[in-house]
């Protein structure tokens, strides 16, 4: 009984950890998304390479949030628009795009400062899930790596 108890917590242990990775990869976050234009090279990550735009233009400059010091680049996430009681029509409904990260916000082209965004979407990304009709630029979002 004394030599398996160290045993059983180490297992308990692994146990807690198992499911805190299990939890942590299989829910997506909550941030902000807004809209950004043209033009959007030379980028942070990639610079004037024009392969780094997805045929799709679903891309994106990821903000401090997500940045994490470039490792951010190339990273796809799948992004949908949601919306609150206050902000009922601000979505496309049903919506679930997949974006590649190309830029930091606060790098040219994007360098932006008057919105704290998990990141910044091009116009195609944006109108994809944002509804255009209520002249948003600025969103609240779902997403995961
Ligand atoms: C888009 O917004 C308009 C009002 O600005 C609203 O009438 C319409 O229902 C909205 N569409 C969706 C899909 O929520
Ligand atoms: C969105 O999805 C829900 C559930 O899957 C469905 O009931 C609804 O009709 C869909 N709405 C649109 C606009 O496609």
């Amino acid at each position: 009984m004394n030599r398996s108890q160290p045993q059983f917590q180490r297992l308990f242990l692994m146990f807690l950890v198992s499911l805190f990775f299990h939890f942590h990869t299989s829910y997506s976050d909550v941030g902000n998304a807004a809209l950004y234009s043209p033009p959007y090279s030379p980028t942070a990550c990639y610079g004037s390479d024009a392969s780094q735009f997805p045929s799709s233009n679903l891309f994106a400059a990821a903000g401090d949030g997500i940045w994490n010091d470039g490792a951010a680049c190339g990273r796809l996430y799948l992004v949908r628009c949601i919306t609150s009681t206050s902000t009922p029509y601000t979505c496309n409904q049903n919506q679930t795009i997949q974006i590649k990260i190309v830029g930091y916000i606060g790098g040219a082209p994007f360098a932006h400062s008057t919105y704290k965004a998990t990141m910044v979407l091009s116009n195609t990304a944006f109108g994809t899930i944002a509804n255009s009709s209520t002249g948003s630029s600025y969103i609240s979002i779902e997403f995961e790596q």
